[in-house]
């Protein structure tokens, strides 16, 4: 999607990589909206960092991180000996694994280049393959949310306002998005809606980065705090919500996502607003039966007591707020916090998928996709 730097529009994408130098760019989404940045990894040790400490984070954008660290691993190894290159890109493949667990998609991800090594008789063959791989799942991505967009503006309706949760947004992908892929579309066949951005504690995606992309794409939204949704719906002012996800259980039809969503679905539910999830078929968990069994990120307590930004002074204005931003303890000094980074919402709450190749009921996921379907 475009930025605008400096009156300037200009294509970004959020995870990018060159082939030539084995680098891999990435938007530094822990400066957003201050302050906009490119960081680069030379190393699959530092791209595994970068999902770790969420200068990358959404769930499509760690998948194309991992799936290109993970090639940039195995093309970093420089010896001949095909047993040692085995053990190399195992060892690899853990450090990226081991960056966050709930996720599905870098797992998904990672199988696709490995799989795509197997028919590769040398280490150089290999490493062709494994590139190949990486940036065709990245290419997938992008196809992916252009599909979602397509789909998912069907249901968007002249007039509408539009509850998101957290960012499902182009930075949470390599570009343009899942949920944010069919106001995009919606936008530009011309329709007028709004969005409501979740504020989404603690990390505030939604107030830092949604709201961030829908003002550089000029989609009107506001930010509402994470306990304003029960207000506006009970008084008719949302009429659709639309989220994106990090694992659905193809099995089940539940959804791991951000912290607060299922909160949302049972708001909605009570509401009779329909409840969207747009995904990838990246974020699909073919294998896991029950949602309990989804591994549930635990973050710092430090999210939680404290709180993050730019100094709102005349200093900050005059140097254009381009400073690092500042940790303010919120919470009472002495007390402690517990911090799930996800939720899991079961089936029954959700109204259906934005796929790719349509909108499905949660229980048709797996008739209609079948494994591996893309
Ligand atoms: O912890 P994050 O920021 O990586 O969480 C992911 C999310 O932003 C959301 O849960 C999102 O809806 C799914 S990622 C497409």
């Amino acid at each position: 999607m475009k930025v605008t730097l400096e009156g300037k529009k200009k294509h970004f994408r959020t995870v990018s990589f060159e082939p030539e130098s084995n680098r891999l760019i990435l938007i530094d989404q822990r400066l957003l909206p201050h302050t906009f940045s490119l960081l680069e990894t030379t190393d699959y040790r530092q791209s595994a960092l970068a999902i770790q400490n969420m200068t990358t984070r959404g769930a499509g954008a760690i998948g194309a991180t991992a799936a290109y660290g993970l090639a940039q691993g195995c093309r970093a190894f420089s010896s001949k000996s095909l047993t040692r290159f085995a053990t190399h890109v195992q060892k690899v493949f853990q450090t990226l694994a081991s960056a966050r667990p709930t996720a599905v998609d870098p797992f998904n991800a990672m199988a696709q280049v490995l799989n795509a090594m197997e028919p590769g008789g040398t280490v150089a063959e290999k490493q062709e393959l494994a590139l190949r791989a990486a940036i065709q799942f990245a290419e997938e991505d992008v196809a992916h949310c252009r599909a979602i967009g397509k789909w998912g503006a069907e249901l968007i309706e002249e007039g509408m306002t539009i509850l998101t949760h957290c960012n499902a947004g182009w930075l949470a992908f390599v570009d343009i998005g899942s949920a944010t892929a069919p106001l995009y579309e919606a936008q530009a066949q011309g329709k007028p809606f709004h969005v409501l951005c979740d504020e989404t504690r603690p990390r505030s995606q939604g107030a830092i980065l949604t709201a961030w992309e829908l003002a550089q794409q000029g989609v009107p939204h506001h930010i509402i705090p994470d306990n304003a949704a029960g207000h506006y719906m009970q008084r008719g002012k949302i009429q659709m919500v639309i989220t994106g996800a990090d694992r659905v259980l193809a099995r089940t039809g539940a959804a791991a996502n951000k912290i607060g969503t299922f909160t949302k679905a049972v708001l909605a539910k009570y509401h009779r607003i329909p409840f969207y999830i747009a995904i990838p078929l990246s974020t699909i968990d073919w294998e896991t039966a029950d949602g309990f069994d989804i591994p549930i990120e635990e973050r710092s307590e430090e999210e939680v007591l404290c709180a993050w930004g730019r100094p709102v002074n005349d200093e900050t204005e005059k140097s254009g707020g381009d400073e690092k931003p500042v940790q303010v303890r919120v919470a009472n000094p002495s007390s402690r916090a517990l911090n799930p980074g996800f939720d899991v919402t079961p089936a029954e709450l959700i109204t259906g998928f934005i796929t790719p190749v349509g909108i499905l009921k949660p229980d048709e996921l797996r008739s209609k996709l079948g494994k591996g379907a893309s």
